[in-house]
């Protein structure tokens, strides 16, 4: 298909034949680029959703690097280490994505140092053991996996792509979180309670990653209209229900939930009910860890200033190079 022949908003008619294009292009389940026309509260979506997923990944940092100067063993220490590397990785990919619709990162940094910008929820609640590393591995990259795996098939192309090596990325760290869970609970009685414990804790909060329920989620169906969004938040919630009601008996410990069942009428898992109460309170900004995961991305911030000056300084040295090369051709 040829190349739209616009790609700015402002006249009507190539407003009309940018948007006849962009449906045609939906209907077709084709990919948007970045260059082609978009409706702008197509634009807008996404930059709030890649920012959001951008800025989870890099708080998702901090839990975890508290602990790799604790894990018991130097191969915990360096598989801890190489998966919080992987996430900034993952925060760095989708801040690109997102940039090619048109907002800088520094702008989407400073809405996140000025608190107005959202992450996951589930990166405000503490982590107390070692046994929670591998619950956090095994639940939420577990959880991660779900949400992401459909977002391979994105409409925008530079998410969709994103997402094919981000996916590839968490299903290891989902399988290490399993194996550190898995050595603590053919361990001792205090290790089996342990990792059982970190279970119970992280259970609720992992299964609110997916979002609120449907009834309540209003920009789910717009997100699927756009083929962004596949599935809905129920629905992936349900499926990822399943996936850990199978892997729990692996490990020889229990969903503390007694309703998690699958409901042979509906062909879908069910689970009891979640505290959407402490799902909204957290997400203001009022969970366990809000604050202090702020202050340690402002200080970090902060820290990296030099950073920025000297990489400005040595763009800006390169391109007056390149400008006096040019003029001595
Ligand atoms: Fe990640
Ligand atoms: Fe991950």
């Amino acid at each position: 298909m040829a190349a739209p022949a616009a790609t700015q908003h402002g006249s009507p008619d190539v407003d009309a034949a940018g948007q006849q294009l962009f449906d045609e292009l939906i209907a077709q389940d084709s990919r948007i680029e970045p260059r082609d026309w978009m409706p702008e509260a197509y634009r807008k979506s996404l930059t709030r959703q890649i920012s959001q997923h951008a800025h989870s990944e890099i708080i998702g940092m901090q839990p975890e690097a508290n602990w790799i100067t604790r894990a018991p063993s130097l191969k915990r220490k360096a598989i801890l280490m190489a998966k919080v590397q992987d996430e900034a990785g993952h925060g760095l990919y989708l801040y690109s994505a997102a940039e090619t619709l048109g907002t800088a990162r520094d702008k989407m940094t400073e809405d996140l140092i000025a608190g107005k910008a959202r992450y996951s929820s589930i990166f405000n609640y503490p982590v107390l053991t070692w046994a929670d590393i591998g619950a956090i591995g095994w639940l939420v990259d577990g959880a991660a996996i779900c949400n992401q795996v459909p977002l391979c098939r994105a409409s925008y192309g530079p998410y969709g792509r994103a997402m094919v090596r981000i996916c590839k990325e968490e299903s290891f760290h989902q399988r290490q979180g399993f194996e550190i869970l898995l050595e603590l609970a053919n361990g001792t009685q205090a290790q089996r309670d342990m990792a059982q414990d970190a279970i119970n804790r992280w259970y609720a909060p992992s299964l609110m990653m997916f979002g609120p329920p449907d009834d309540d989620s209003p920009n789910s169906k717009q997100s699927m209209a756009w083929n962004i969004k596949r599935f809905s938040n129920d629905e992936l919630r349900s499926r990822f229900v399943g996936m850990i009601a199978e892997q729990v008996r692996a490990l020889g410990l229990t969903l503390p939930d007694p309703d998690v069942r699958f409901n042979e009428d509906t062909g879908r898992w069910e689970h009891g009910p979640l505290d959407w109460e402490e799902f909204k309170e957290v997400l203001a900004g009022r969970g366990p860890c809000n604050a202090q995961r702020m202050e340690r991305r402002r200080e970090a911030h902060e820290d990296g200033a030099w950073v920025r000056e000297a990489a400005a300084a040595y763009a800006d040295k390169q391109a007056r190079r390149a400008a006096t090369a040019t003029e001595a051709a």
